[in-house]
């Protein structure tokens, strides 16, 4: 075997978007040494995707709002099976933050008074978003790019992890690659920090760029560690749908918190029909109510368009299905109508939105001050990931923490809008402190040659194969998304998993055979048949854990199972890799929430 170079850090942090900079900065701030691996170029992360703001009970705008109603918003937009204390946690610590982001830097947009501007968005019941335009996401990963590289955290660009090192049971490193010269680095640490992100490459229609293939995930899972709520795939309502090129792009839904509305091809509102019980004492009963709430009326309730995800994603086929869907394919999206009501609304949208109002005139050729959007559901974010530990987010695997998209608990069976930004910021921060405890605690590891030498050999093997036996790597992940998207998407049923998980099989014995041809510098061929592991490992999980789950519940729709079952509402399904290799199953209890938050969710309704 070729040799490799070799970086000694004490806290390795795999991924560098908001959850791994944030864990980096509070790690390295106990004066450890501290790495940061990119699978791409520092700051290119899907938490610039989460564009309209940080969920926070600032309580800046409506003071009724704090942590109690926060943490029963997200329980039951979560449905319930959330992890209880990861929710308290985050809605508690969110506020300072928020607080500690502006400190370092980011430049927030403002109350008439000078403090933190917050928005409406889906599931909260106060405007809670604190943000900057619709470019929230991007001013956090800036603010914290800004403050971690002056704190001397090693930062690794392009490279991507093919495996995790263990001494005995724990962590020990990581072997990975660089994208430009194809070569091997080894990281020894003492501790490691999984904040890759999601999985959305593994669907056909995304919001997700292409580094999202499920690989913290992936790595966890081979490592040894338990993956939860798998089957909880975030289809967010509003993607792009034209043209097609475009297909996927986000829209934030920032656009309906400044009062844009979804109709149908018969120009109704067609959310005003199928409200769900849980919310209909917080929702608007008419038009007019809901636009006195965008305005600020303390009276007034919610429009139906800030229902959650999950639920607004699935009124929005059920109207392409049923033959009331726009030419293209998904449902319009208006915000131009608040002319009407405010005169000045050209340059208001432009001010508050000013990306989505770039991004439709650059990519469609459409002003939005003026014509309504075209939109329909993209898949965005994967509630699901590595199980871990509420208060130090670490794995069933010692020394292997998670955070960010990445870990799981939090969101139970639907995320709401802008909880992300804020769980990265509180969890990605404990995160970091606890890796750093654990790296002094635990002291040094030691890595295996050997272990490394084999993750090399495996990794080089596409190139010892001969090519056109398999197909290409591309065709197979085009072959794979299309299979999720169609078998796995936002309306499932056991048939339609059963033949995905065939299809997942055929593809996994092709991707075995895939071969790579070229050098090793800059080989996409290559970095693809890798990805592809991942992915259909990913891709494997939600499958399983959907078929398992029967029963609706959040995200999760199932026709032949279409109630939520009482029953269901007591497990989470988890996933390990049995000794054999193959993907093993479980249902493990919810923990029992403690009776003064359960009084909590009570008293808010
Ligand atoms: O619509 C959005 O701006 C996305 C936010 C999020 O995913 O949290």
């Amino acid at each position: 075997m070729e040799a490799h170079e070799i970086f000694e850090h004490d806290v390795l942090i795999i991924g560098a978007g908001g959850a791994g900079l944030r864990a980096a900065i509070e790690a390295s701030s106990t004066g450890l040494k501290v790495g940061l691996v990119c699978k791409s170029m520092l700051g290119k992360a899907h938490t610039v995707m989460a564009e309209g703001g940080i969920a926070a009970a600032l309580a800046n705008v409506d003071e009724r709002d704090n942590w109690k109603v926060h943490f029963s918003d997200t329980m039951r937009g979560g449905h319930y099976i959330n992890n209880w204390r990861m929710a308290q946690i985050h809605a508690k610590e969110a506020p300072d933050r928020v607080r500690e982001l502006e400190a370092w830097g980011a430049v927030f947009d403002r109350t008439k008074d000078g403090r933190i501007l917050q928005r409406n968005f889906g599931g909260h019941k106060y405007p809670r978003l604190a943000h900057v335009g619709d470019r929230t996401g991007l001013e956090m990963i800036r603010t914290l790019q800004d403050h971690g590289i002056h704190q001397g955290i090693d930062v690794h660009m392009e490279v991507t992890v093919v495996h995790l090192l263990k001494d005995g049971d724990r962590i020990s490193g990581a072997v990975a690659y660089d994208r430009e010269r194809g070569r091997f680095r080894v990281f020894h640490a003492k501790a490691v920090v999984l904040a890759t992100g999601g999985i959305g490459r593994a669907f056909r229609i995304t919001s997700n760029s292409w580094e999202y293939t499920g690989d913290g995930h992936a790595l966890a899972y081979n490592a040894g560690a338990d993956l939860i709520d798998m089957e909880f795939i975030q289809f967010h309502p509003t993607g792009m749908i034209w043209p097609p090129s475009v297909r996927g792009i986000l829209v934030t839904e920032g656009v309906r918190g400044e009062g844009g509305i979804l109709l149908n091809n018969k120009g109704e509102r067609f959310l005003f029909g199928n409200i769900p019980d849980n919310y209909k004492a917080q929702t608007a009963a008419d038009a007019e109510e809901g636009w006195r709430y965008v305005l600020g009326d303390k009276d007034a309730h919610r429009p139906p368009e800030l229902l959650t995800r999950d639920h607004v994603a699935r009124c929005i086929v059920q109207e392409i299905k049923e033959g009331r869907g726009s030419p293209h394919g998904g449902v319009f999206l208006d915000i131009a109508w608040i002319k009407e009501k405010l005169g000045n609304a050209e340059e208001h949208i432009k001010r508050k939105l000013p990306s989505m109002y770039h991004q439709f005139k650059q990519l469609a050729g459409l002003d939005i001050t003026r014509e309504p959007m075209e939109v329909g559901p993209t898949t965005h974010y994967v509630m699901g990931g590595v199980l871990v530990e509420a208060d130090t987010q670490m794995s069933t695997v010692p020394g292997l923490f998670a955070c960010g998209e990445c870990g799981a608990g939090i969101n139970g069976a639907n995320r709401l809008g802008g909880n992300s930004l804020s769980d990265l910021l509180v969890l990605g921060q404990r995160a970091g402190q606890y890796a750093a405890k654990f790296a002094k605690d635990k002291g040094d590891t030691r890595v295996d040659e050997e272990e490394i030498d084999a993750a090399k050999r495996e990794a080089l093997a596409p190139f010892d194969r001969p090519v056109p036996d398999a197909g290409n790597a591309y065709q197979i992940q085009y072959e794979l998304q299309d299979a999720m998207q169609d078998l796995v998407g936002i309306v499932r049923n056991g048939e339609e998993m059963e033949r995905a998980l065939v299809k997942i099989g055929e593809l996994k014995e092709k991707a075995q055979k895939v071969g790579a041809v070229g050098n090793r510098e800059y080989n996409p061929g290559w970095h693809t048949v890798l990805d592809l592991g991942n992915l259909l490992t990913v891709s494997e999980a939600v499958a399983r854990s959907a078929l398992e789950r029967k029963e609706s519940r959040g995200a999760q729709f199932r026709v032949d199972y279409p109630e939520k079952s009482e029953e269901w509402g007591k497990y989470n399904v988890t996933v390990r890799r049995g000794p054999d290799g193959s993907m093993q199953i479980n249902r493990i209890p919810i923990l029992e929430m403690p009776a003064e938050l359960r009084e909590i969710i009570t008293q808010m309704g």
